[in-house]
């Protein structure tokens, strides 16, 4: 059994080979943290001092370091791991993007694929899925997770694990996976990155740690600390967070790791003096690695030496990454993932390619689609396809990709302008124009685009961010569309031509006025190395978009944070315009310019017909809620019907909303479906008073929707002692 084989081992291993295990460092030449140069490291793998390293990439190069590791006492095989966030070769939607799909399996299947190529590469271990809810799109981050819900987040957390670890860890194409950054790192304060978070424990309980529980719960291997103080102890050495909560009460056997250096920041916070100081706060938290802070091979042994540290500490430590390296099957083959050949063979598999294709085409959300400009006919004479990101082809692959992983797979990634030109026919014309770049103030292109729109019968307009404008370190505090790309917008606008507006980006952007004037607007986040198909499909109406956006869109900076599940307040403004003495802005409307669940469709759905099984329930009793969904338009599509409910009483103030269920439904035009939702007690507790998980006797409303602001059926009923 592995509990015999780690304890066999452990007990011949020394105290610097134990702290050996608990090392991580990053290879030369790639860097996803500030840089510690390392010039002994093949000597310290050699002693066995190292026990696993990150971004080290090709088969060929983690081959070498394992050769290494094979000379040294006792053999023990290093683990490679790497951020393999949202594809490896073939990229997928940001995840932030892929979350707007609402498509449980599409995510599965996006991040098995990404373990089948990222195991082909080598890599046995991968710092994803990032789960932490963010209610602030100024935060860079947020293009990363999941959203603002943490009922969606959790659904998605649990697909991703599921995805990445596959059948189960140590299958030739699974990677573990890490649920990342716990806890609340989602939360800083302003949005800006590696801030510090100050929240209730009733706030994380119930808004911000479910989609780690689900994480775990789905069996993920390793967990990652968060570079943010949690209520003025840093997440790193905060024995809450890893000793009573997450090893304690949620009895978490894997191991956790650092973030890069974050041991070591601990010094920076003014937590702890020293690096020593550092190790022993980490160690006695439950931080088992220490990435790329190197305080526990300087200090542990001092410190266990000294009796700062029981040796008990070190031990449990050790066992948990030892369990994972037998696991993943490394002391039986330690070259068990380094296959060349399946490495080539599967980074040019076409289905991924294909999934791909289909996983970036359910992430557009069609925001707006007035007098049903989209779907654009194929038989269109002439398309001006205008803007800074139209050829800026690795722009689609957004922040975290290969590109930064260093390995060259540029040849894989089709532009918008190579998609769109795939998919039209001979005849159509498509005439290009840049405009401006995506920064700046220099609007000299304007002139051109505007003659270049002139000569189409349709304009599209791709703008945006920039890819690495989102992501770690990539907090902004303005999120309007940068630069001069919105008075290019209103330059063509104004040509009279029928204009459809595609926003890249990797956060909520602010664009007010685009919003208020263009005609259709999609948005496509960074949707990976397929965007240009992706686009094309759902500009031509090959596919019918679905998507719903996982995050509400402010209006300005200044309603941030903003989300749906809030609460209703002592004064709650009951219209945008109802200011006066009540919770609202004198200067702005409190509402959204884009609801959480808001996402259009080619076709038109009807809801009607609601019926609940009964309106009385008893804590073990269920209700069935039912209603019938229509396709009422001209074409096929799928609708993501969304299922909320409201607690009106509770011993603590409940939101005005919360997304309880929801289903993704396809109908063809004309067709019906009945479509039922089960309300059980799960769905009606929360965290009371003493944070006990219950729910309280008392009236809910039920609301069922296209959006959390589109709420076409609604019903009450009543949860009875
Ligand atoms: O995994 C990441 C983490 O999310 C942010 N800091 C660097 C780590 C390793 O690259």
């Amino acid at each position: 059994a592995i509990s015999t084989r780690v304890e066999n081992l452990l007990a011949q291993m020394t105290l610097d080979e134990k702290i050996g295990q608990l090392n991580q460092y990053n290879d030369d030449g790639a860097a996803t943290g500030p840089v510690t140069v390392d010039g002994d490291k093949e000597n310290q793998i050699r002693r066995g001092e190292l026990g696993s390293m990150l971004n080290v990439f090709t088969v060929s190069r983690m081959r070498q370091f394992q050769d290494i590791a094979m000379q040294s006492r006792l053999k023990i095989p290093l683990m490679f791991g790497q951020d393999v966030i949202h594809g490896y070769k073939t990229t997928f939607p940001i995840p932030l993007g892929e979350a707007a799909s609402w498509d449980l399996e599409a995510i599965r299947r996006s991040a098995r694929i990404a373990a089948t190529e990222a195991s082909a590469g080598g890599v046995q271990w991968t710092f994803a899925p990032m789960v932490d809810i963010s209610r602030d799109p100024r935060w860079g981050r947020v293009m990363e997770g999941a959203g603002e819900d943490p009922y969606l987040g959790s659904l998605i957390a649990k697909a991703r694990v599921e995805g990445f670890q596959g059948e189960k860890i140590g299958a030739i194409n699974s990677v573990m996976a890490c649920a990342k950054h716990f806890a609340a790192y989602g939360a800083v304060e302003a949005g800006r990155d590696y801030n510090s978070v100050d929240m209730s424990d009733r706030l994380l309980w119930e808004i911000y740690l479910p989609p780690y529980k689900a994480a775990l719960d789905a069996g993920v291997a390793t967990f990652m600390t968060s570079f943010n103080d949690l209520n003025g102890i840093p997440a790193t050495g905060n024995t809450y967070l890893y000793r009573d909560i997450l090893k304690g009460k949620w009895n978490f056997s894997g191991f956790v790791v650092s973030d890069w250096g974050a041991i070591g920041e601990m010094i920076n916070h003014g937590f702890v003096k020293n690096g020593k100081e550092a190790a022993r706060a980490a160690i006695t938290a439950g931080t088992d690695i220490d990435m790329e802070s190197r305080a526990y091979k300087n200090n542990l042994a001092q410190l266990v030496t000294e009796g700062k540290v029981d040796i008990a500490l070190v031990d449990d430590a050790v066992r948990r990454v030892l369990r994972k390296k037998f696991e993943l099957g490394l002391f039986d083959d330690p070259y068990k993932y380094f296959d060349e050949k399946r490495e080539k063979e599967e980074m040019n598999n076409p289905e991924h390619t294909k999934a791909a294709r289909e996983i970036a085409a359910k992430s557009i959300v069609l925001m707006k689609n007035n007098n049903n400009l989209l779907p654009i006919s194929k038989d269109v004479n002439s398309i001006a396809f205008i803007g800074p990101l139209v050829k800026e082809y690795k722009q689609n692959l957004g922040f975290w990709s290969i590109e930064l992983n260093k390995v060259d797979y540029d040849q894989f990634i089709v532009s918008q302008w190579d998609g769109l030109k795939n998919k039209v026919g001979k005849n159509t014309k498509l005439l290009y124009a840049k405009g401006c770049e995506i920064e700046g103030t220099d609007k000299g292109g304007f002139a051109e685009a505007i003659e270049t729109a002139k000569k189409a019968d349709i304009v599209i307009l791709s703008i945006g961010e920039r890819r690495d404008m989102s992501g770690e370190a990539k907090s902004r505090s303005d999120i309007h569309l940068p630069g001069v790309q919105e008075d290019l917008v209103k330059a063509i606008q104004a040509t009279g031509k029928p204009v459809v507006v595609l926003i890249n980006a990797g956060r909520p952007l602010i664009f007010n006025w685009t919003a208020d004037n263009v005609p259709a607007i999609l948005y496509s986040w960074w949707l990976g190395s397929e965007a240009g198909n992706a686009i094309a499909d759902v500009l031509f109406g090959d596919m019918n978009p679905a998507a719903k956006l996982p995050v509400t869109f402010p209006r300005e900076v200044g309603q941030i944070p903003i989300y749906y599940n809030h609460f209703n307040t002592g004064r709650p403004a009951e219209c945008d315009d109802c200011t006066s003495y009540r919770s609202a802005y004198t200067d702005l409307k409190n509402s959204p310019k884009f609801a959480f669940g808001h996402g259009l469709s080619y076709t038109t759905f009807e809801y009607k017909e609601l019926k609940l099984s009964k309106t009385k329930m008893n804590k073990n009793e269920t209700i069935e809620v039912s209603f019938k969904l229509s396709n009422t338009g001209k074409y096929d599509g799928e609708e993501v019907v969304q299922l909320y409910l409201r607690d009106r009483v509770g011993s603590v103030v409940r939101p005005v909303k919360e997304l309880k269920d929801f289903k993704k439904i396809m109908l063809r035009k004309g067709e019906t479906k009945t479509i039922t939702f089960v309300i059980d007690n799960n769905k009606l507790c929360f965290y009371d008073r003493k944070l006990e998980y219950k729910s309280e006797a008392g009236e809910f409303d039920l609301m069922i929707g296209s959006s959390s602001d589109d709420i076409l059926l609604r019903s009450e009923f009543e949860l009875v002692d």
